[in-house]
């Protein structure tokens, strides 16, 4: 069974190819809107317009390759939400397009749930308790006793991916934030002690961040001198190191706040396994931590490329094998679902 996936929910557009007589990812390209201030709505939509068509020739010359075509596609699966409306618009069209022009079942998938089954398909594991931590989203989600996939704890403000984004915005460290603050954290030398919020299973890092800009305040206000408790002072020579032990505290802080609700999960939901999905997942730190409390709670605890792990087509080609019952040969009834999550019906 050939599976065309097609993703466009926020600023990627990506298309995957999968085989699942043999179980193979054949072809996952993507292009992503970037921009430093967040994501202007028209800039967002011209961006999606423009350039999915780069990503189709490249599908349609890769089938080309392999001596195929769009006409031998058994099924096309798109990302039906959640997202932004006018980003899902676009893809949803492509998809439907596509399949009125050949022919081909339809079937319109949840985003999120694509990010978690995609993590089971290339992890082996069947039933895990999975970290989502991208931008915007910050979940525990596992499946209940009846199956249904449904979220233990999540963030009450801010994204993990958005808080780090925030504060390399803060500290002019650029966009975006991730990749950059795990560079810097390993230059660190002092543990600067930050909030640390937990709420049952939810965490909370707005007041993280306010913390944050009052520490750049305090470093200028003071000349360098921070106090870290109530009588202890740190004395920086220069900004650099300041701005390095604060990255290092802050990925120490924010990965033990989310792996101390996981903990939580895996105590509640007695799962045996555990995967780390979304961008955020690339950390390395994060992933030594994921491992070290793995250990400790004898969990088994795999990761998996990153290419798989942020928003691409391979993921959503994949979910609509999952959701290959619900296919049809028809496209009305499958308008964009902005504000389903993934506990949601689709
Ligand atoms: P979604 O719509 O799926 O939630 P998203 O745009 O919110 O997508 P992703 O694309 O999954 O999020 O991830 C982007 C986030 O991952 C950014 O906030 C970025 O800073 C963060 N990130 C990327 N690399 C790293 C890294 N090495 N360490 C920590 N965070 C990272
Ligand atoms: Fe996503």
């Amino acid at each position: 069974m050939l599976i065309l996936g097609i993703e466009g929910t926020a600023h990627t557009f990506g298309v995957g190819i999968i085989e699942m007589k043999n179980k193979k990812i054949l072809f996952n390209e993507k292009v992503q809107f970037k921009n430093n201030e967040g994501m202007d709505l028209r800039e967002l939509t011209e961006f999606h317009i423009k350039n999915f068509e780069s990503v189709l020739i490249k599908a349609k010359e890769f089938l080309k390759s392999k001596n195929l075509s769009f006409k031998d596609i058994d099924l096309i699966s798109f990302s039906q939400g959640p997202g932004i409306g006018n980003s899902l618009k676009i893809s949803g069209a492509v998809a439907k397009t596509i399949s009125l022009k050949y022919n081909i079942p339809i079937v319109g998938v949840n985003h999120i749930r694509a990010h978690l089954e995609i993590g089971k398909f290339l992890t082996g594991f069947s039933d895990p308790c999975f970290l989502y931590v991208s931008g915007v989203n910050t979940q525990i989600i596992a499946k209940d006793d009846f199956g249904n996939y449904k979220i233990y704890g999540e963030t009450e403000d801010i994204g993990l991916g958005n808080l780090l984004d925030s504060f390399a915005r803060l500290f002019d460290l650029g966009f975006p934030g991730g990749p950059v603050i795990e560079k810097r954290a390993k230059k660190g030398k002092n543990y600067i002690p930050l909030p640390y919020t937990i709420k049952g299973m939810n965490v909370a890092f707005a007041g993280l961040y306010s913390n944050l800009k009052q520490k750049k305040e305090q470093f200028f206000k003071n000349d360098g001198k921070i106090q870290i408790d109530n009588n202890r002072f740190i004395e920086y020579e220069n900004y650099d190191d300041f701005v390095n032990d604060l990255c290092y505290s802050l990925q120490e802080t924010v990965f033990a706040v989310v792996l101390e609700i996981v903990e939580r999960a895996i105590a509640y939901t007695n799962k045996k396994e555990f995967i780390i999905v979304g961008g955020v997942a690339s950390n390395k730190r994060l992933t030594e931590m994921a491992n070290g409390l793995s250990q400790i709670r004898n969990l088994k605890y795999a990761s998996f490329p990153m290419e798989f792990a942020m928003d691409n087509g391979a993921m959503i080609a994949y979910m609509g094998y999952v959701d290959k019952k619900r296919a049809k040969n028809e496209i009305s009834n499958l308008k964009p679902q902005p504000y389903i999550n993934v506990e949601s019906e689709l």
